[in-house]
C-alpha cells in the first residue's frame, strides 16, 4: 500500500479532520480503532504520537533494526526476527492517558489489555506508584580464614569500596547516581539464610560464603553494564580486603529496591456482564484468585497472565525481558512459596480491589535505544522517565490478569478468542467498519470461521 499523502507531511490538517474520535483530544479512549486497516491505524498514531515519515516507515516495515544494526547487536548475526506491534488503549494511569506499544506474537493479549484498561478507566483508572531505583551488584568470596572478621572488614571500609566501585563508572556518578550502599551477607554452613536456600535445594552441604552486595542507583538506565563494570572494578579488593577468593561478580535480578506497584477500585456495576451480575463476577474473580493463593500450579498460569502483558510491553520498548521475568517470578515467591504476582480482594462497599506490585528494573536510557524501533514506542508511549514506564508496565499486568481471570471466572476465554478470530477473518476479507462486527458474528453464529465463509458473506451484503 502507498503511503499516505499524510504520513510525515507537514501538520498543516487540523488533527480532528484525521483523528478518529477520542485522538484528537489525546485520549487512549479510541472506539472503533480496530475496525480501521492497519494502515489507518498507523496514520492515526502518526498524527497522534507526532510521527515523522521515517518513524512511520520503520513501523509499516519493520525496518528501524538493520542488518547492519542487528550485527553489531549480536554475534553471528544472519537477520531478523520480526514481531506485531500492537497498540493497547484506555489506558488512563495516574490521571494520564497512554497508548501502549505491546510487541506480542500471541492473539487477544493486545485486544483483552485494551478491554479491561477500558473497564478501570471507567472507574477512575489506575493509581500507580514506584520506589526508588536503586540496584544490586554482587561479589561472591568463598575461603574467607574468618567470614566473620572479613564481613566487619568490608562494612568498616564500605565508604572507600563504594568510592572505588564509582571511579569504574565515573559517567554514572556524574549523572546523579551511583554505588550507595554495601550490604554483607553470610550464606553457607553456619547461616540461618544460606542454610535454608540449600536445604530447600537438596544440597550436600551449604559452602560457607561472604557476599558482598551493593545498591547502586543507575539513574533512567537499566545499568547491567554499569553494576557489572563496577562489581569486577571491585573485586581484587574484596579478596586482599577478606583474604578470601572472589567467584562471581554480577548484578542481581530480583531488584526488589527497585519496585513499582499498581491499583485499581471498580465497582461491580463496571464487570457485570450479558448473563451475570457485577457481584457475581466479583465472586469468580475472588474464587480466581484464592486458587492462584493455594496452588503454585495455578500461580504459574495466572502470573503467565500478567507477565503476557508485561513482556509485551517490556520487548517494545527494548528492555531485557529475562530480567524482568527472573525478577518478577522470583519476587513471587519471596515468602518461600510461589504466589500469585496480583492480589484481588473486596472492600468494605463491595468493590473489587486489585493491586500489583513487582520489581521493575526497566530502562528509558542507554542500550534500550540502540533497536529505533525501541526508541519509537518510547516515543508512542510518552514516557518521561524510566520509574514512569515501569509504573505503566506494571498496570497493564494488572489490567491482563484481571481479562482473563474476569474470563476465565465466568464465560471462559475461548468465546472471546474465537469472536477476535472472526473479526480477525473477516478483516482479512475486506470487510470495513460495520462489517467487521456483523461478518464475524454470522460466522461465530455459523460456527464456520474461515477466509471463503466472510467473503461469501461478504458478497452477499454488498
Ligand atoms: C494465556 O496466555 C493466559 C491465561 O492462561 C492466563 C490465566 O490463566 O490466568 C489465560
Amino acid at each position: 500500500m502507498s503511503p499516505s499523502p499524510l504520513i510525515g507531511s507537514s501538520s498543516s490538517v487540523a488533527p480532528e479532520e484525521v483523528l478518529p474520535a477520542g485522538m484528537a483530544s489525546r485520549s487512549s479512549r479510541i472506539p472503533g480503532f480496530y475496525q480501521l486497516s492497519a494502515e489507518e491505524r498507523l496514520q492515526a498514531l502518526a498524527r497522534y504520537a507526532d510521527l515523522d515519515g521515517q518513524e512511520i516507515d520503520f513501523l509499516r516495515t519493520a525496518a528501524a533494526l538493520t542488518p547492519e544494526k542487528a550485527d553489531k547487536m549480536v554475534e553471528n548475526a544472519i537477520g531478523i526476527h520480526a514481531m506485531p506491534l500492537g497498540l493497547g488503549l484506555n489506558f488512563f494511569i495516574n490521571g494520564r492517558d497512554y497508548l501502549v506499544p505491546m510487541a506480542i506474537e500471541e492473539a487477544s493479549v493486545v485486544a483483552s489489555a485494551s478491554y479491561s484498561a477500558k473497564l478501570i478507566r471507567e472507574a477512575g483508572g489506575f493509581i500507580a506508584g514506584s520506589s526508588g531505583r536503586i540496584m544490586i551488584g554482587q561479589i561472591q568470596v568463598v575461603h574467607c580464614p574468618n567470614l566473620e572478621v572479613a564481613r566487619q572488614e568490608l562494612l568498616d571500609r564500605a565508604d572507600e569500596l563504594i568510592e572505588l566501585a564509582n571511579r569504574a563508572y565515573p559517567s554514572m556518578a556524574e549523572r546523579g547516581g551511583g554505588a550507595r550502599e554495601l550490604e554483607v551477607r553470610i550464606l553457607g554452613a553456619g547461616s540461618s539464610e544460606g542454610r535454608a536456600a540449600a536445604a530447600g535445594r537438596g544440597a550436600a552441604a551449604a559452602v560457607p560464603m561472604l557476599v558482598a552486595q551493593f545498591y547502586i542507583d543507575t539513574q533512567d538506565a537499566m545499568g547491567a553494564n554499569v553494576i557489572n563494570t563496577m562489581m569486577e572494578a571491585v573485586a581484587p579488593v574484596i579478596e586482599e580486603f577478606t583474604g578470601g577468593r572472589v567467584y562471581l561478580r554480577i548484578l542481581s535480578n530480583l531488584t526488589d529496591r527497585c519496585l513499582a506497584w499498581s491499583q485499581v477500585v471498580l465497582p461491580p456495576r463496571v464487570l457485570k456482564t450479558g448473563h451475570l451480575s457485577g457481584e457475581d463476577v466479583v465472586e469468580g474473580i475472588l474464587m480466581a484468585q484464592a486458587f492462584a493463593d493455594a496452588d503454585p500450579y495455578r500461580a504459574a498460569t495466572h502470573n503467565k497472565g500478567v507477565m503476557n502483558g508485561i513482556d509485551a510491553v517490556v520487548i517494545a520498548t527494548g528492555n531485557d525481558w529475562r530480567a524482568i521475568e527472573a525478577g518478577c517470578h522470583a519476587y513471587a515467591a519471596r515468602d518461600g512459596q510461589y504466589g500469585a504476582m496480583t492480589h484481588w480482594s473486596r472492600d468494605g462497599q463491595g468493590n473489587l480491589v486489585g493491586r500489583i506490585e513487582l520489581p521493575m528494573a526497566v530502562g528509558t536510557a542507554g542500550v534500550v535505544r540502540s533497536n529505533p524501533a525501541s526508541a519509537l514506542a518510547l516515543k508512542i508511549l510518552g514516557v518521561e522517565t524510566a520509574r514512569e514506564l515501569a509504573e505503566v508496565i506494571v498496570s497493564v499486568g494488572l489490567a491482563q490478569n484481571l481479562a482473563a481471570i474476569k474470563a476465565l471466572a465466568t464465560e471462559g476465554i475461548q468465546k472471546g478468542h474465537m469472536a477476535l478470530h472472526a473479526r480477525n477473518v473477516a478483516m482479512s476479507a475486506g470487510a470495513r467498519g460495520d462489517e467487521v462486527e456483523e461478518i464475524a458474528l454470522a460466522m461465530v453464529q455459523s460456527r464456520e470461521i474461515r477466509l471463503a465463509k466472510a467473503l461469501e458473506l461478504l458478497n452477499r451484503k454488498r
